[in-house]
């Protein structure tokens, strides 16, 4: 069953505690990441691990083809949440290669509910299928599209009005698009960064 998962839990608090003994009363004070992560849902991208950060450094959302639509009130908290309240300094759109999410919405519409949530990709894949097209290995169409997806959605995080206000501000924030490759282990940084409006 999943028992196992507790015992794991209590393992792992237990040997953190040995190392640290202060580490979780520390915690327990607040937190203060200076990162916003917005990825995939994909369970193969552990955002912490993946980027040897500790509980308390990283501020994440997640879900599936890493999406931030500009009225998905989720997405939009989050983003505010970590701006203002926290004030993190950067936010990293992490896409990845051989998202599902993203393969999905190039196919015919067949998954439900999914489909709906996918529409804005759908709708970036119909107004790229000239240049996505001429790419023949379908695998590969299909990860020109998550890096055209990390870029979109470095464009609606740009666009939000908490960090259209943050900018305007002089608050120090910037916005970063990369793209995790599973079959490594290794970000690309696709140079999409922002500071400023
Ligand atoms: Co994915």
């Amino acid at each position: 069953m999943i028992n196992h998962l507790i015992e794991n839990n209590q393992k792992w608090a237990s040997s953190v505690k040995a190392d640290n003994p202060d580490f979780f009363s520390e915690l327990a004070k607040g937190q203060s990441p200076e990162y916003l992560w917005i990825g995939c849902a994909d369970s193969r991208i552990p955002a912490c691990k993946i980027l040897g950060l500790e509980p308390g450094e990283l501020f994440v959302h997640r879900n599936i083809a890493n999406i931030v639509n500009t009225n998905d009130l989720n997405a939009l908290s989050v983003i505010q949440f970590a701006v203002k309240n926290l004030q993190v300094k950067n936010i990293i759109l992490c896409g990845h290669y051989g998202c599902g999410g993203v393969q999905a919405s190039m196919g015919p519409k067949c998954n439900g509910m999914i489909d709906d949530w996918l529409e804005s990709v759908r709708d970036l894949y119909s107004s790229h299928s000239e240049e996505l097209s001429e790419i023949k290995d379908p695998q590969e169409a299909a990860n020109a599209l998550s890096e055209l997806n990390v870029k979109m959605q470095v464009e609606n995080i740009c666009k939000t009005e908490v960090v259209q206000e943050a900018w305007s501000t002089g608050q120090t924030l910037e916005v970063h698009g990369w793209v995790y490759d599973i079959s490594t282990g290794t970000i690309k940084d696709l140079e999409v960064s922002r500071s400023k409006a």
